[in-house]
C-alpha cells in the first residue's frame, strides 16, 4: 500500500490562476522525499492538498493516505479529522505556543487523541508523556524539554521540537482560515508532511 497516491490533480485558483495541473505521485512507506521547484511552482498547494486543506478541481481525481481517500474529484473526505491524525504538517511559522516548555508543545500534537476532558484539563498520560520526551530524544534535543518557548521560535530547537509534535500527532495547529489574505499566507507556508505508518 502507498503511503501517499495521487492521480490527476489540478488546481485552479478563483483568480483563474493554475497551481497544479493533473499531478501524479506515489510514495511508499519510509520514503523520504523532497519536491523541488521554483518558487510559485505549486509545491505548497499540493502539500496542501495531501493534507486535505483544500480540495482539488471537481474533476476525476483523489489522493489517498494509506489506502484511505482523503480527497476524491475535488472533494475532502468526511472522515478527514481522522485520516489527519496520520498526517503531520510543518509550517514555516512553527506555531509554538510561546510560554509553555519545548515538551509542552510536543504533548500539545496529541491533543487530537485525546478525550475531551483530558483535552479541556490538560492532562497527559505517562505514554503521552513519556513518548514525548523519545521524540525529543530522537531529534537530539531532550535536554530543553523544560525549558520555555522564547518569543523567536525560529532557532533549530524549535523547528525541531515541532517536527517532534506532528510526529505524535497530527492535527496541526493552523487554525481554519476565513479570509483569502489568510489562505494565501498558510498556503505559502507549508514545509513539510509526514506520515505516520507505525502503529501507535
Ligand atoms: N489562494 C490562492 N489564490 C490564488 N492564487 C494562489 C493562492 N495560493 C497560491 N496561489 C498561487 O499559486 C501558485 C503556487 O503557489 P504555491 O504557494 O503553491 O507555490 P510554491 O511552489 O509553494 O512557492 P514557494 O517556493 O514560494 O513557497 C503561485 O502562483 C501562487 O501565487
Ligand atoms: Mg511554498
Amino acid at each position: 500500500m502507498d503511503a501517499i497516491r495521487i492521480e490527476r490533480i489540478s488546481k485552479t485558483f478563483a483568480n483563474g490562476r493554475q497551481a497544479l495541473d493533473e499531478i501524479g505521485l506515489r510514495i511508499e512507506p519510509g520514503e523520504m522525499v523532497a519536491l523541488i521547484g521554483a518558487s510559485g511552482s505549486g509545491k505548497s498547494t499540493l502539500l496542501r492538498h495531501i493534507a486535505g486543506f483544500t480540495g482539488g478541481d471537481p474533476q476525476p481525481s483523489h489522493i489517498d493516505i494509506l489506502g484511505r481517500p482523503i480527497q476524491r474529484n475535488g472533494r475532502i473526505a468526511r472522515e478527514v479529522r481522522s485520516i489527519r491524525r496520520d498526517i503531520g504538517v510543518v509550517f514555516q511559522q512553527f506555531n509554538l505556543v510561546n510560554r509553555l516548555s519545548v515538551q509542552t508543545n510536543v504533548l500539545i500534537g496529541a491533543l487530537a487523541r485525546m478525550p475531551l476532558w483530558r483535552r479541556l484539563s490538560g492532562v497527559f498520560s505517562r505514554a503521552e508523556r513519556e513518548g514525548s520526551r523519545a521524540a525529543l530524544a530522537e531529534v537530539g534535543i531532550a535536554e530543553h524539554a523544560r525549558a520555555i518557548s522564547p518569543a523567536d521560535n525560529s532557532s533549530a530547537p524549535h523547528w525541531r521540537a515541532r517536527s517532534c509534535s506532528t510526529r505524535r500527532s497530527s492535527s496541526p495547529t493552523n487554525p481554519s482560515p476565513r479570509s483569502t489574505r489568510n489562505r494565501r499566507a498558510i498556503s505559502s507556508s507549508t514545509t513539510a508532511i509526514r506520515i505516520r505508518t507505525r502503529k501507535r
